[in-house]
């Protein structure tokens, strides 16, 4: 090979730099830049540093090809070798970085407002921008397909939950809630014991799920992760809540059975639909009512904030649905059918547990007088009717026709959640 006549792709000045002392470094990223087969010259001040590189290129799996010793140093000649340090394709070059917002940089806005490509589904943990190296193990990600799992303004929900993240031990003015009568507390404490149990459910739904998601669906990961930060909280300030008055609540079988069918629940968007749209937005409106009805600032502020949290998720339930379902029409079917599978598993339930109808009425009648009680009771009715309105427009706004809707909201949970 008449290599020492091949035209110099690349030159690097080592100075003094020795091999161990930086060296290596330089001619690495020096190499990077020389197709296989090109030349890159080294020069150097030092001679025995020019005859310690030929042995260096050769470990390297380059070939040395010349070396000239001059007045002002030595330079040494390498023709690059075949073998990369990555098993991969070469990096990309360098494009124009994603947009800022007032300085800020959104997880919206990182692909530039194209969605995800479909995933490869046994890539590893391959960062957003990455190449991936071959060789690595191979990974079976069970939820691996872009559309059955997407939502469109899943970069903004991530970015919300991060903005409006609170705190459970000092955004609740406690010492509101110290001391209620016997009555009131006793009420209270059975309500957000009530909320805890199907706190839990909205905990470990989302959890279970996070880790079958590929992560070059990377929104996705986030928001399960910001899903499952929100729940526990939620855990924290109803229990905090249902202990700071000093009396207990009653764990419900009635709401255990209900949650243990969520859970048996597998399907990404048939979760969507149970927990996110009819579950946490059944749950808002109870939220807004306990707010409402609160005999005390600590409560009202517990279920605020809560409220503003499950905001977000059923959002995103709606948009899940509204996208799997407006690019195939034939994912309502399946998704009807988890709801009358649902349902059905669920015949022994007849309405809301009296125990919680009776403390959600003494807790916003805040008294036992007759009066307080009726209009407390019919309160109670206004939030029954105003639950299943609700459900039939977030079901609408999912896709589903009017009649569906209405099915849908019929097979809904006696418990809420
Ligand atoms: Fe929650
Ligand atoms: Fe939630």
């Amino acid at each position: 090979m008449t290599v020492e006549r091949q035209q110099v792709a690349h030159r690097v000045d080592a100075e003094d730099l020795e091999l161990g002392g930086g060296l290596e470094i330089l001619l690495g990223a020096a190499l990077e830049r020389v197709a296989p087969g090109a030349v890159l010259e080294v020069r150097t001040r030092s001679r025995a540093v020019a005859l310690e590189l030929f042995g260096w290129a050769q470990l390297a799996g380059h070939q040395p090809i010349g070396q000239t010793s001059r007045r002002d140093g030595h330079v040494v000649t390498i023709c690059r070798g075949p073998s990369t340090r990555v098993l991969a394709a070469p990096l990309p070059p360098r494009e124009a970085p994603p947009p800022l917002r007032a300085g800020a940089l959104h997880a919206g806005d990182w692909r530039r407002g194209r969605p995800p490509p479909d995933p490869d589904p046994r890539a590893g943990f391959a960062p957003l921008g990455s190449v991936p190296e071959a060789g690595a193990p191979a990974h079976d990600w069970p939820l691996s397909q872009r559309d059955a799992i997407w939502a469109d303004d899943l970069g903004e929900l991530v970015e919300q939950a991060t903005a409006q993240q609170w705190d459970a031990a000092r955004e609740v003015p406690w010492e509101a809630a110290r001391n209620l009568d016997d009555t009131t507390e006793r009420a209270v404490a059975q309500v957000m014991t009530f909320l805890v149990q199907n706190e839990y459910a909205a905990l470990y739904v989302p959890a279970g799920f996070l880790p079958q998601v590929n992560p070059q669906l990377v929104e996705l990961v986030l928001w399960l992760g910001s899903h499952v930060q929100d729940e526990a909280r939620h855990v924290e300030v109803f229990t905090k809540r249902s202990l700071v008055g000093g009396h207990h609540g009653y764990a419900l079988a009635s709401t255990e059975l209900s949650l243990s069918t969520l859970l048996e629940e597998h399907d990404f968007t048939a979760s969507s639909l149970l927990l996110n749209v009819l579950g946490e937005g059944t749950f808002l409106d109870l939220l807004r009512f306990i707010e409402t009805h609160a005999p005390d600032a600590a409560t009202a502020a517990a279920a605020r904030l809560a409220h503003r949290d499950e905001r977000r998720h059923v959002h995103f339930g709606i948009s899940n649905i509204r996208r799997a379902v407006s690019i195939d029409a034939g994912a309502a079917a399946p998704l009807v059918a988890a709801a009358e599978a649902r349902a059905a598993k669920l015949t022994s339930l007849s309405g809301l547990a009296p125990v919680l109808v009776e403390a959600l009425t003494i807790m916003a009648a805040r008294s036992m007088q007759p009066a307080e009680l009726s209009e407390a009771t019919a309160d109670i009715r206004a939030l029954m009717r105003a639950m299943e309105r609700n459900r039939v427009r977030r079901l609408e706004a999912c896709g589903f026709d009017a009649a569906t809707a209405r099915h849908l909201s019929d097979l809904h949970t006696p418990n809420l959640m």
